[in-house]
């Protein structure tokens, strides 16, 4: 038996999770394993009526569990960063997800956006660092010629303050925001991309990073990409920039296997990534920590606009259950998710509008549980 922390959070995030929870019941039923679901009533509703965003008793009682489920956060009416820092990124630093897997796969029968491109082609994982580089948070802004901050990142790994001063010529109004890599940080999501390469079979890991500007911690970075690919002797490597990255993953898509990028360069390319696997209702993503409780999620947001019409795609949140049963060590459930979700699309019958269907949210989740029961 699993317990899982489900937080459906804000806008579509309630129906994706139903949708998600019931393809994985069904999975369950098909494999024998039972669910405990733990719901939590975080996000944007909750706030405005409370004030509270993520409380550490919440924290306390998800470690008790062993996995977390995730529909979306974020709401028009809560200032932006709110919800996003106090709670998704409260969560997976936290939790130490320093992990975060998002696979690119363009299934059968998803209409892609690259001309001449087809599954064959798009078959690859980024690995995004998921606690440290400018995600870390840290800055200020001021606008005295004299001025001086106590800094802090706080993470299992560390606890590291900056006490800044500042002086200018005059007072200028400025900001900035600092970012970090660590040697152990860095090791640590280099270790887990080339053992995901090994263990898929997959022969190539590239690291990207903008090392010809931000010289100082992508430095840091590509040293310790070349002593953990030591390692792995049998898996090639290379770097790449993150602007050709871009353009690459439109160009070539079938050349990369394993990506391994710091935190935000991973957070733009994963956008571009969900595009060419058919858009972002395809688009899973796990916040990996391998030691401890990880969580599951839809790499998209909230949408508020369709909040409420079950009508957008819930595969990316029931792919993201299959990502979860992977994690749970349920290799065999979590490869009926993946089949049935590609039964269902290459059929092609029961689709949502993203993909040109007018099918509904739920008729989604409902077919998918079902040839899940009809596979399994
Ligand atoms: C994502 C999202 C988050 C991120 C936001 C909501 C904080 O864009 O999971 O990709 O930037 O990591
Ligand atoms: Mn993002």
């Amino acid at each position: 038996m699993y317990r899982i922390s489900v937080v459906p959070g804000d806008g579509i995030g309630p129906e994706i999770i139903a949708e998600g929870i019931r393809v994985l019941e069904a999975a369950g039923d098909a494999c024998g394993i039972k669910f405990e679901w733990k719901y939590f009533p975080y996000g944007a509703e909750h706030y405005l009526e409370t004030e509270e965003v993520l409380p550490d008793d919440a924290l306390k009682e998800m470690e008790k569990t062993e996995s977390i489920y995730l529909g979306a956060v974020g709401d028009p009416r809560v200032k932006p960063g709110i919800l996003e820092k106090e709670l998704l990124l409260k969560m997976r630093f936290y939790f130490d997800q320093y992990v975060n897997l998002r696979p690119i796969k363009l299934y059968p029968g998803v209409p892609c956006p690259l001309k001449d491109k087809g599954p064959e082609h798009i078959n690859f994982y980024v690995v995004r660092e998921n606690t440290e580089d400018f995600y870390v948070g840290v800055g200020d802004r001021l606008s005295s010629a004299k001025h001086s901050s106590l800094l802090e990142i706080k993470r299992k790994l560390y606890d590291i303050k900056f006490n800044i001063d500042i002086t200018q010529d005059k007072a200028n109004e400025i900001a900035y925001q600092v970012g970090i890599i660590s040697r152990e940080g860095a090791r640590r999501i280099m270790k887990f991309a080339f053992e995901l390469a090994k263990r898929k079979g997959m022969n190539r890991v590239t690291a990207v990073d903008k090392a010809n500007v931000l010289t100082h911690i992508y430095s840091l970075w590509r040293d310790v990409f070349e002593e953990v690919a030591k390692d792995y002797p049998g898996i090639d490597t290379e770097f790449n920039f993150v602007d050709a990255v871009t353009m690459w993953f439109v160009k070539n898509p079938e050349w990369y296997r394993v990506v391994v990028t710091p935190n935000m360069f991973g957070d733009i390319i994963t956008d571009l990534g969900a595009m060419i696997q058919g858009g972002m209702g395809l688009a899973p993503g796990g916040n990996i920590n391998p030691e401890g409780i990880s969580m599951f999620e839809p790499i998209h947001g909230s949408a508020p606009k369709y909040k409420g019409q079950n009508r957008v795609n819930p595969i990316a949140t029931i792919l993201a259950g299959q990502l979860m049963l992977e994690d749970l060590n349920e290799q065999g459930a979590a490869d009926l998710v993946e089949r049935a979700t590609i039964e269902v699309l290459r059929e092609g019958k029961i689709r949502t509008y993203d993909l040109g269907g007018t099918s509904k949210t739920s008729e989604v989740g409902n077919a998918i549980a079902r040839k899940v029961a009809e596979l399994g």
